[in-house]
């Protein structure tokens, strides 16, 4: 694992999003895996600027979002439906149709993940991607104790990551018990991937991450078995 160590939060989102346009520029048909929470929001603000400024384009470029809520519907403000389209997606040329992620009011929610994990299959897998990660070392919805041969299934939340998420929603009540996520194997099965950690409250996890066991009950740390990850890390997170 290769570890660059950044100032603060926007460093890490400079760096990460030279990083990202790099390799939209580099790759022919690029699949970006994306992530959501309060981690990616600076760098999907410069890849809108990017783009804004034309150094990019978005043309040619598919993405995969790591997980959704299961219950929220496209236009809930919580679901990340909503969430990738207000903070990059309606801002950038990306075509549409070149964007996917799990729907979590489909009727069937077992054949929901079969089916996107055959896309993914289908797109030729993730060149890069984006991870946050949780304080409890999940990754997407990947929960302390998930299998490392996972793929997209549907999990029961945490209640720290109930907790945690909680602040977008009008109360802790509001937050949905389940989400649809890739699975573990599905993110280590990425040609690339880009963790990005920022502030002391991820110190312990970044901490358990570089110097821990590799163990089912902290997700994060497979990450040590992938041949080519990028950790962007500001001082707090290091530091603690
Ligand atoms: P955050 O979430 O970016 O909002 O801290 C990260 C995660 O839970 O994976």
């Amino acid at each position: 694992m290769e570890i660059i160590k950044v100032k603060d939060y926007d460093e890490m989102s400079e760096k990460a999003c030279s990083y990202i346009v790099e390799k939209i520029k580099e790759l022919q048909e690029p699949v970006l895996g994306l992530a959501t929470g309060s981690t990616p929001e600076g760098l999907y603000d410069r890849l809108i600027q990017q783009n804004k400024e034309q150094n990019v384009s978005f043309k040619n470029v598919s993405t995969f979002n790591l997980d959704e809520y299961v219950g929220l519907g496209n236009d809930d403000p919580n679901s990340y439906h909503y969430y990738m389209n207000e903070k990059l997606f309606k801002h950038i040329d990306i075509d549409k149709n070149n964007v996917n992620l799990p729907n979590g009011v489909a009727k069937d929610l077992d054949k929901e993940c079969q089916d996107y994990e055959k896309k993914i299959i289908d797109a030729k897998k993730v060149d890069v991607q984006v991870l946050g990660i949780g304080i409890n070392g999940h990754i997407g919805f990947n929960e302390p104790g998930t299998a490392f041969t996972s793929r997209t299934h549907v999990v029961d939340l945490d209640e720290s990551t109930r907790e945690a998420n909680a602040r977008f929603f009008a109360s802790l009540e509001e937050v949905p018990k389940k989400a649809i996520t890739m699975g573990i194997d599905s993110i280590m099965q990425s040609k690339e991937i880009l963790l990005l950690v920022s502030g002391s409250s991820k110190s312990e996890a970044l901490d358990r991450l570089l110097n821990g066991e590799v163990s089912e009950e902290f997700p994060a740390s497979i990450l040590q078995k992938h041949s080519n990850v990028m950790i962007i890390a500001d001082e707090a997170a290091l530091n603690g």
